[in-house]
């Protein structure tokens, strides 16, 4: 509802090149209680004026040297598509053509002069209270918006918290740091960027690549804590890690899921087919599986693990390097290098050093 405040508050702009005309209107209006009245004679102001005040109400004479009212209202139609304009045309005009012409120009309203003093504010009211009724819904509706934004971001932002806690619990028995699931997915993202991938999936992969080993969940810890060296049976059990992982996160509608699904299936895939589960070559291997499995191996190395020290950069690369078109995609490869900097910024802002 609209209160009595609201709209004696209401700001009114006249614009009529008839000074008499304008200096009686607004007597008119402001002994009907109304406060803010701005009137102007030019009609080249009128576009101006209408942007600094917002009015609630513009009052247009229709015949004006320079811009006329029609002039004005298809200016204003333009600038604000979306927008209920609330505007009274006043005119001399007796002609029927020129009311329909006006009314569909974007008047709410027509006024012939002279006008009945009593007739014109319950007409003014009327446009008046119809604006105001419109903004409020209008703030209503971005009040929603920015609600249901807010709790989206939310959602988002607990999904993320939950997956990246399942995924250190698992990670945790395999004596990975939780910053390592961090770094890797971050890592991922950021070269997910860096070669073209949209921001939705980039967003997608920052959330999944959390997931990317969860399959060592079915994995013995005897084999998934075994100091030394795996037997071969051990080993291909240890290889099942993703077709478990696949297989946990399979049968979901979500599209999430199934980049959560495609990233634990084929992270250990390699460019020149000599990886695991299926052997997949080049192409083949889905580009998020290409991405993190890359992000996977650069960070297993640069980082001290209970059973390596940490590689040095440089050897780190090396190896990046030389598994360039074997282990890893070429082109993927060299991003990965130009991005460096990136990359390495983020592993200095998820160290471990910051888990003790
Ligand atoms: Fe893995
Ligand atoms: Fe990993």
């Amino acid at each position: 509802m609209i209160s009595e405040d609201q709209i004696l508050n209401a700001r009114i702009l006249i614009v009529d090149d008839d000074r008499v005309g304008v200096k009686l209107l607004d007597e008119i209006i402001r002994k009907a209680g109304f406060k803010n009245v701005r009137t102007t004679t030019n009609s080249t102001e009128a576009i101006a004026l209408f942007e600094e005040i917002q009015p609630d109400l513009l009052i247009l004479d229709l015949w004006m040297p320079e811009l006329t009212g029609f002039d004005i209202m298809a200016k204003l139609a333009t600038a604000y598509p979306d927008r209920f304009l609330p505007i009274v045309v006043l005119s001399h005009d007796a002609d029927q053509q020129i009311h329909y012409q006006a009314l569909e120009s974007g008047a709410k309203d027509f006024l012939n002069k002279p006008y009945d003093r009593v007739e014109v504010m319950i007409r003014f009211r009327n446009v008046i209270e119809a604006h105001l009724l419109h903004l409020q819904v209008h703030q209503h509706n971005k009040m929603l918006e920015d609600q249901v934004a807010e709790r989206t971001r939310q959602l988002s932002d607990a999904q993320l918290d939950v997956i990246t806690r399942l995924a250190r619990a698992i990670e945790y028995r395999d004596s990975e740091t939780g910053f390592h699931i961090i770094r890797m997915s971050r890592f991922s993202a950021c070269l997910a960027h860096a070669v073209g991938v949209s921001e939705l999936e980039c967003d997608q992969i920052l959330r999944a690549a959390p997931l990317h080993d969860i399959g060592k969940i079915g994995i013995p810890d005897s084999i998934l804590q075994k100091p030394g060296a795996l037997t071969d049976d051990e080993w291909t059990m240890m290889k099942s890690h993703t077709t478990i992982g696949a297989e946990l996160l399979s049968g979901s509608q979500s599209e999430f899921m199934e980049v959560a699904r495609t990233i634990a299936l084929t992270h250990h895939e390699k460019w020149d087919g000599s990886g695991y589960p299926r052997g997949l070559k080049g192409e083949e291997i889905p580009l998020v599986g290409r991405i993190c499995g890359l992000c996977d191996v650069f960070d297993a190395l640069v980082t001290a693990r209970p059973y390596k020290g940490a590689w040095g950069l440089d050897q780190t690369l090396d190896e990046i390097r030389k598994g360039r078109g074997k282990h890893f995609d070429p082109a993927l490869t060299d991003t990965f290098v130009d991005i460096l900097p990136e990359i390495l910024e983020i592993h200095q802002k998820y160290n471990d050093a910051q888990e003790n």
